[in-house]
């Protein structure tokens, strides 16, 4: 078994704690982790340190060297594939999966794990057991996914449509949707047997060569007549395409696993709320925060204190050079305001 964590990404949603430079994943949201710390310790739970391989931006590399190192102290960590262009998560996997194979020592038999490196999954052991079934499923030739169930018409996620069951807790999937549009996204929510596709993934190495080699020709052409040398030099040629539309939403023996746990993948800072709040109306707070009188909040102190009083619904993020307030609910809209200092700068 092989694991790949991608975090090559630049998530700007969480805006003003995340920009071009400091991504999503490497922000230290939650007790001084980052969510590619959160990842890799979790990672480590089920798998070996010498089976692991971190794909990352070239631009991300002392980043990414430094996280690990807080993390597993000043270990000899190699397993790390460096892109010199983002391309989307498809080529990042074909190219972990060429790295297995050539430098891990892995055969075409052997599964390989997929995990995306921006989101919360809480606690952190519960996904043990979903990964032992995913094994097992995705060594009888599937493309495992791994389900979680939607609680709203979110646009930004995968849906995978479930049916039958083929063994402990996974089912064969009827259809994998990647990123409906609105009034699909309703449907689908109505239907009861869809799930958000939670981005990691579990296949044989040659399953999924062979599903690229149906679905994506130009990146098994790549893939099967260069060394990863090779590739890497040429990763200008590989399309930009993310895995769920080069060959989820084309191929047929998929299975999902549905699981029973916190997911968020925290595109925004409300979803970030929705995921740590135990109920309805209570104020998620992060860092050293002072709340009086307050409700429905969500507060993250990253340098100072800071207070509220007497207000309710609001979304408060202090960081070293910016400070966000908005209303609970409308902070997608950041989009806008990095939009504004992309002109002004
Ligand atoms: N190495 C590398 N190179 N990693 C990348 C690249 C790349 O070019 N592009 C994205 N990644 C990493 C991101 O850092 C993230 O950890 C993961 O791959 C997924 O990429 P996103 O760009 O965040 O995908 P998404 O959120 O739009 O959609 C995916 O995740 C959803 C769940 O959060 C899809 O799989 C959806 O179906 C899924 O619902
Ligand atoms: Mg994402």
């Amino acid at each position: 078994m092989k694991a790949v964590i991608l975090c090559g990404g630049n998530g700007t949603r969480l805006f003003p704690a995340s920009r071009k430079a400091m991504p999503k994943q490497f922000l230290k949201i939650f007790s001084g982790k980052s969510l590619f710390q959160s990842t890799l310790k979790r990672t480590l739970l089920t798998f070996n340190e010498e089976d692991l391989i971190v794909v990352t931006n070239e631009r991300h590399k002392f980043l990414v060297k430094k996280q690990i190192e807080e993390l597993l102290g000043e270990k000899d960590f190699n397993n790390f594939i460096f892109e010199p262009i983002g391309r989307n998560t498809a080529p990042a996997i074909a190219l972990a999966s060429k790295f297995a194979l050539e430098r891990l020592g892995a055969d075409e038999e052997e599964v390989i794990f997929i995990f995306p490196s921006d989101h919360l999954i809480l606690p952190e052991e519960a996904l043990k057991v979903y990964l032992e079934r995913a094994k097992k499923i995705a060594g009888e030739n599937f493309l495992v996914t791994f389900g979680v169930k939607p609680t709203k018409p979110e646009t930004g996620y995968g849906y995978i449509e479930a049916g039958q069951e083929i063994g402990e807790g996974a089912f064969r999937v009827k259809r994998f949707h990647e990123k409906p549009n609105f009034e699909v996204a309703v449907e689908y929510l109505s239907k009861g047997n869809f799930f958000w596709n939670s981005g990691m993934f579990a296949f044989k190495i040659g399953k999924v060569l062979e599903e690229f080699r149906r679905h994506s020709p130009e990146i098994y052409r790549l893939v099967s007549s260069l060394s990863f040398e090779e590739l890497l030099e040429s990763f200008s040629q590989m399309p930009d395409i993310s895995i769920d539309y080069a060959v989820m939403e084309k191929a047929e023996d998929i299975a999902v696993i549905p699981m029973d746990i916190v997911w968020s993948d925290l595109g925004s800072w409300d979803a970030l709320y929705d995921s740590l709040k135990d109920k309805e109306g209570e104020n998620v707070k992060l860092g050293q925060v002072i709340d009086i009188d307050t409700k429905g909040s969500f507060i993250l102190a990253d340098k100072r204190i800071v207070s509220t009083i007497g207000v309710e619904d609001l979304i408060v993020v202090d960081s070293e050079d910016f400070l966000l307030i908005t209303r609970r609910g409308e902070s997608q809209r950041v989009r806008e305001v990095v939009k504004k200092l992309e002109k002004d700068e």
